[in-house]
């Protein structure tokens, strides 16, 4: 945990937002896999975890602003739960460690969130989370103040969370140096993506999302499967830890499984190096994550004409959408204490404004964040090239973007695979700074490391 200090300025500062009523935060529970009492490992709720520091399941959280109380409410761990568990700490204790100065049992906290107040809750994404929202009467929408509120709040990292980011960034910078150092033709694509989730569990917390571990890079969330792993093919690995902090951390590295890549696929891999380069350069407050996003593709397209699978003008193409058969997702994302950072709020706040709303364009569609930079946020660069040969075939039969696209020559690249290159970044007062520690990332780069 932070200190209390934290959790009391955060709460200060959106009970000053929203102003009236009841805030509401429920926490997570415990989940079972496949029978009650047995479960999958315990994720606490972002936002709870933001305005309390308390990692414990089947708590809830109340800012009453009316009356100028924050409550914590659950219920203790009894003698025969302790028989389980082992000691619990108090539910006081732990309200005193996030500085919050009341507990209340659960019958004093419904009787007051069905007393007729207004009061503010966030959509819930746990069924279990939803039946008791509905148990508490809070049946109508969610608080579109209070998701504002927490996004603005959110979405701007301080020093102490940027420490937080950066070693979960290290332990995710650990876990695909043991991809490179273990990858051989011959093991399959689960063996190594459970060495990756060692290495993350040893760092202290756990996965911040399921490795994606496979020769076919193509698929845009293809995660590990029994597959073997061979020479000439290349491996897609985008994987990241958490720390115990529960701050995430999310890189991707593509590398050959021989140890170097073929000319082709050496041509492919600089193309995205290229465009993830100059992405990377162009961060800075102000600027649309959307132009970022357009600046990578159009790299993207002016590579893929030079390699004779694009025609016509670049600029042309990406704003006709034709390059998004090869680039069929967005740019980036906000990261934080969410892999895909607040996604729940609603990419609509979240990445977007009033005045900037999400494209229906194939491609853009996908990119989840497209709203002008600001100083503190956190973001992926991710671009990628995704030769998907279903995709491939349904628009060559349909001929689209052949005024862009040229099919004959993309034929060859059916089995191509996948390439992604993905680092996280701070944007700054001045432009941005790579997060996390340096990881083998050009041609030349991976080639020596594999070689070690
Ligand atoms: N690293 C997975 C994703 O960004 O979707
Ligand atoms: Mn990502």
């Amino acid at each position: 945990m932070f200190s209390k200090e934290v959790y009391q300025q955060r709460r200060n500062a959106l009970k000053a937002t929203i102003g009236e009523g009841i805030i509401i935060l429920p926490g997570n529970e415990e989940s079972g896999m496949n029978y009650k009492d047995n479960l999958y490992p315990f994720r606490q709720d972002s936002c709870f975890l933001y305005f309390t520091g308390i990692d414990r399941p089947d708590l809830c959280f109340i800012i009453d602003i009316d009356n100028d109380q924050e409550i914590l409410f659950g219920d203790e761990a009894t003698v025969e739960d302790i028989v389980w568990t082992g000691p619990q700490v108090a539910i006081a204790d732990l309200a005193e460690l996030s500085g919050i100065a009341f507990t209340r049992t659960k019958i004093e906290v419904e009787s007051a969130l069905r007393g007729g107040r207004t009061v503010h809750f966030l959509p819930p994404y746990r069924a279990e989370a939803a039946v008791k929202l509905s148990a508490w009467g809070l049946t109508g929408t969610p608080s579109v103040p209070l998701i504002k509120a927490i996004v603005a709040q959110r979405s701007i990292k301080t020093a102490v969370e940027i420490t937080e980011i950066e070693k979960a960034v290290a332990i995710s910078a650990l876990m695909h140096e043991k991809a490179m150092e273990i990858s051989v033709a011959g093991l399959s694509e689960n063996y190594i993506a459970g060495q990756l989730q060692a290495v993350a569990i040893a760092g202290g917390g756990n996965l911040a999302f399921p490795v994606i571990l496979t020769v076919n890079g193509q698929f845009l969330h293809n995660h590990a499967s029994a597959n073997v792993i061979q020479n000439g093919q290349m491996v897609l690995c985008d994987s990241g830890a958490e720390n115990n902090m529960h701050y995430a951390g999310d890189l991707t590295r593509t590398f050959p499984v021989s140890g170097t890549f073929t000319p082709l696929q050496q041509d492919v891999y600089n193309i995205v190096l290229n465009a993830h380069q100059k992405a990377a350069a162009a961060l800075k407050p102000g600027i649309l994550f959307k132009d970022v996003h357009l600046l990578a593709c159009e790299q993207l397209a002016i590579g893929l004409k030079d390699l004779g699978l694009m025609k016509g003008d670049p600029k042309e193409a990406v704003a006709a959408g034709a390059h998004a058969l090869f680039f069929q997702c967005g740019l980036g994302h906000m990261m934080g204490l969410d892999v895909h950072d607040m996604e729940n709020l609603g990419e609509e706040y979240v990445g977007y404004t009033e005045e900037l709303k999400k494209s229906t364009q194939f491609g853009l569609k996908s990119l989840r964040l497209g709203r002008s930079l600001e100083a503190g946020f956190v973001l992926t660069i991710e671009p990628g090239l995704y030769f998907v040969p279903d995709l491939i075939d349904a628009w060559s039969a349909e001929k689209r973007h052949e005024d862009f696209i040229n099919y004959a020559q993309v034929e060859q690249f059916k089995n191509f695979g996948g390439i992604r290159v993905e680092e996280d970044f701070l944007v700054t007062d001045s432009g941005s700074r790579l997060l996390g520690p340096p990881l083998a990332k050009t041609v030349e780069e991976i080639h020596a490391f594999l070689k070690r």
